[in-house]
């Protein structure tokens, strides 16, 4: 495998470690000026200041401006099929979420789509969607099923996903979240389809390991706290750690039950009421924050900074999917984390590399720049940190190297 020397670096921005940063840590990180870094077989080898070292492999000039970890979009929902464009109107004229969704659009809508597309259709549509994360600066994704809402289709969605991590650059984490909505024909008898998540498609997902993680989406008019505890237990007792989707619209419990199941993250938190923080705190659960669906909502952002005080790592992805963030651009997170959550730029940078890479287990190997950890960088058109918090709207990605290789 070939080596690569990074040089001319103006200013290397990275959080340091391999686990999740919480409190005053998570706006710790390391700022090296006029740094180089040599990555050898895919792995960082070295890392120094000054003058770079005479080497004889392939040579990539940063000349001057930032570079930073790769970007850790923690939390998405990549496999699906269709658009759902058509929601915009209802939206603009004034329609909730939960009423699109409860006149049979919203993700209802999607699972019809993502049923009738093949397996291949998935991948090629999925294919396209991580080229364009990765032109944003995103090296690692995590990628949910959730769209299938039937064994089969599940199963296919994780398949996809697996298709992926062969085929493209990007490192892919799948989460089995076949408890994302009681599908339609099941409506009448919503019990009999837990039983069907529980008892059949989560012991096929252990079996096929096609998926490391089990989320439930814990909300008003989709599943109660019970029905989410019992699907998170389910997937607890086939090897597959809790997520949940957690006070997105309505504070119905699901942050305390987080931390209850000592889940690896609890995701969205919008109105997280101050017990849910006190609740994550305590039983050590990593806050995804997803603020690029509170803007497409239209709703309140989450309360990350009252997390951070209180001890909670905060993580931030950008929840794509197609209904309520169409958005798979973690520049655009960046900006929000600064200028809507209130975090300085340090903690969004710790929430966007490192602690979004402890949200899906992957801090040992990915989140920083650090010798021993995954070659994966973002050289970027600025020259410094802040430069990229307070740019709105422009790809400002210079190059990709993921696992030591220009993408
Ligand atoms: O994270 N909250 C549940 N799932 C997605 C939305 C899914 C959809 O609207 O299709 C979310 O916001
Ligand atoms: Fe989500």
């Amino acid at each position: 495998m070939s080596h690569v020397l990074v040089k001319h670096i103006g200013m290397l921005a990275t959080p340091q470690g391999t686990s999740a940063k919480k409190g005053a840590e998570q706006g710790k990180i390391q700022i090296l000026k006029d740094a180089w870094v040599l990555i050898e077989d895919g792995m960082i080898s070295k890392i120094g200041t000054g003058e770079a070292p005479a080497v004889t492999c392939d040579v990539v000039d940063a000349e001057g401006k930032l570079v930073t970890p790769g970007l850790v979009d923690a939390h998405t929902h990549l496999i699906f099929g269709g658009w759902r464009q058509n929601e915009l109107g209802m939206k603009l004229h004034g329609k909730t979420y939960l009423e699109i969704q409860n006149a049979g659009g919203g993700i209802q809508s999607t699972t019809n789509a993502t049923r009738q597309a093949t397996e291949e259709e998935l991948t090629q549509k999925a294919a396209k969607a991580l080229d364009e994360m990765m032109g944003f600066g995103t090296t690692t994704v995590e990628a949910k099923s959730g769209y299938g809402l039937a064994t089969e289709h599940e199963l296919k969605a994780l398949q996809v996903i697996q298709n992926l991590n062969d085929r493209h650059p990007m490192d892919i984490v799948a989460t089995f979240m076949g408890a994302h909505l009681v599908p339609a024909e099941y409506k009448q008898n919503r019990g009999e389809y837990i039983r069907l998540v529980c008892e059949e498609m989560i012991p096929l997902v252990q079996k096929q390991g096609i998926a490391k993680y089990c989320d439930v989406f814990c909300e008003a008019d989709t599943f109660t706290v019970e029905e989410s505890r019992q699907v998170l237990e389910a997937g607890l007792k086939h090897g597959l750690r809790p997520k949940i989707h957690a006070d997105e619209i309505e504070a119905i419990g699901g942050s305390q039950l987080a931390g209850e199941l000592g889940a690896i993250s609890a995701e969205h938190l919008i109105v997280c009421p101050p017990e849910g923080i006190e609740s994550l705190a305590k039983g050590g659960v990593i806050a995804c924050l997803l603020p690029a669906t509170s803007f497409n909502l239209g709703a309140v952002f989450a309360p990350a900074r009252d997390m951070v005080n209180a001890g909670v790592p905060v993580a931030m992805a950008t929840d794509f999917n197609p209904g309520s963030c169409p958005c798979l651009n973690m520049q655009f997170v960046i900006n929000l984390g600064c200028l809507k959550y209130k975090l300085t730029p340090e903690e969004v940078l710790t929430a966007v590399t490192l602690n979004g890479a402890a949200a899906i287990d992957c801090a040992h190997k990915v989140g920083s720049v650090e010798v021993g950890k995954q070659g994966d960088l973002v050289i970027w058109d600025a020259p410094d940190l802040d430069y990229i918090c307070y740019r709105v709207g422009s790809n400002l990605v210079k190059s990709v190297i993921k696992g030591g290789k220009l993408v």
